[in-house]
């Protein structure tokens, strides 16, 4: 049976609000008098991407891309496949490409590269969460970050594990407990 799965908030909701609108206070000074295009990265950055774009205080678009990664994993084969294009051309335009959380930097990497091959005027990275130490490609950087987190695997605010806890308010830890014994002990593992 599988193992179930305690959580610790790691980041309570008022940090998350906190951090929201400074990165739409930093969008909105930097395309001043411009249009921008928010690309959001499928399922994870929608809660994310649905706060952000509220706080925007400019013109605003939307459109969203499907990537699968994870599935019901927790670590990432390595491999990324578009399961959802873009509707519409991203030429001349000022993209923002909105993600949940860069991890290994896989994700990013592959969409960073697609959407610079389309001609946008600019293309830039906002993602909520950030795992510095897990990165596999080096050069992957978001232009607008705003939590540092340790290596641990976080759930809520549109993060899920097997499509549970995307409607958490807080980002928590998971925090795998133990196995119980019949006695409701936890059991000796040899
Ligand atoms: P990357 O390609 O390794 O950077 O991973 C990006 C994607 O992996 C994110 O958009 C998430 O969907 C997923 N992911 C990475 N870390 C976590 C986590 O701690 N919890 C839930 N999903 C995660």
């Amino acid at each position: 049976m599988a193992k179930s799965q305690k959580l610790k908030v790691l980041v309570p909701r008022a940090e998350i609000r906190r951090k929201v609108r400074e990165i739409a206070r930093r969008i909105t000074r930097d395309f001043r008098g411009e249009h921008v295009h928010l690309v959001g990265v499928l399922k994870g950055a929608c809660v994310f991407l649905s706060d952000l774009i509220r706080e925007i205080d400019l013109e605003v678009s939307v459109d969203f891309m499907a990537v699968a990664s994870y599935g019901r994993e927790r670590n990432s084969s390595g491999q990324v496949k578009l399961i959802k294009d873009l509707d519409s051309s991203i030429e001349g335009m000022n993209v923002i490409l909105v993600e949940d959380i860069l991890d290994t930097g896989l994700t990013l990497d592959y969409l960073r590269r697609i959407l610079e091959e389309r001609r946008p005027k600019t293309l830039r990275i906002a993602a909520l969460l950030d795992k510095p130490s897990r990165r596999i490609v080096p050069d992957i950087r978001g232009d607008y970050v705003g939590i540092s987190i340790p290596n641990q695997f976080v759930v809520g605010y549109g993060l899920d594990f097997g499509e549970r806890y995307r409607n958490l308010k807080d980002i928590c830890a998971l925090v795998p407990e133990p196995e119980l014994n019949e006695h409701g002990h936890p059991k000796h593992t040899p």
